[in-house]
């Protein structure tokens, strides 16, 4: 697998839950490179938790942080790198994906409800989680297709299956 301009090698997207922090630190082992997640690097540079710059401040102010935080991401790291569930929502990051290398890891609505359950560090799930997972994955599969090159289904397999299909599938 080459490297696109020294860019990242792996760009994951798909929904809260599927996985991608686990898958995407397996394949940087696989690969022998980096891991890097935008949630994290926007925990480290706040010092607080998302849910609570969602609280404090809202979801528009999180996504103006989340878009600065993925643009950074991509500029600099050569790894693989898992992007917030929901950076694919701005229309600039979706172009700016276009030249690298992009796996979607998705999950049907059911598996998405099991998986995360009623977790309350989720702030988009705190109401409704079945009804909320719906709408979710109604607005947005088709932007994660828009950007993959690549989409993996995760129901029902491991983190180390899912790894070797992302691998597989480039
Ligand atoms: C969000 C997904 C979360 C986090 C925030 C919003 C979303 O990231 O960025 O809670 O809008 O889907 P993960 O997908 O890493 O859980």
């Amino acid at each position: 697998m080459s490297d696109v301009n020294g860019r990242p090698v792996i760009v994951l997207v798909g929904p809260m839950g599927v996985g991608k922090s686990t898958v995407g630190q397996l394949l940087a082992e696989r690969l022998g490179c980096g891991y890097r997640d935008t949630d994290d690097d926007i925990v480290a540079a706040e010092g607080r938790s998302i849910a609570d710059i969602f609280v404090d401040e809202g979801e528009q102010h999180f996504r103006a942080i989340e878009k600065r935080a993925v643009h950074a991401a991509i500029a600099e790291h050569d790894g693989v790198l898992a992007l917030g569930g929901g950076a694919i929502l701005d229309a600039d990051t979706r172009a700016l994906l276009a030249p690298h290398r992009v796996v979607y890891l998705s999950m049907d609505v059911e598996e998405a409800v099991k998986r995360t359950g009623l977790n309350a560090a989720r702030p988009l799930l705190a109401v409704n989680p079945r009804r909320q997972w719906r709408e979710l994955m109604e607005a947005r599969r088709h932007l994660y297709t828009e950007v993959a090159d690549a989409v993996v289904p995760t129901d029902g397999r491991t983190p180390e299956e899912v790894a070797q299909a992302v691998l597989d599938a480039l």
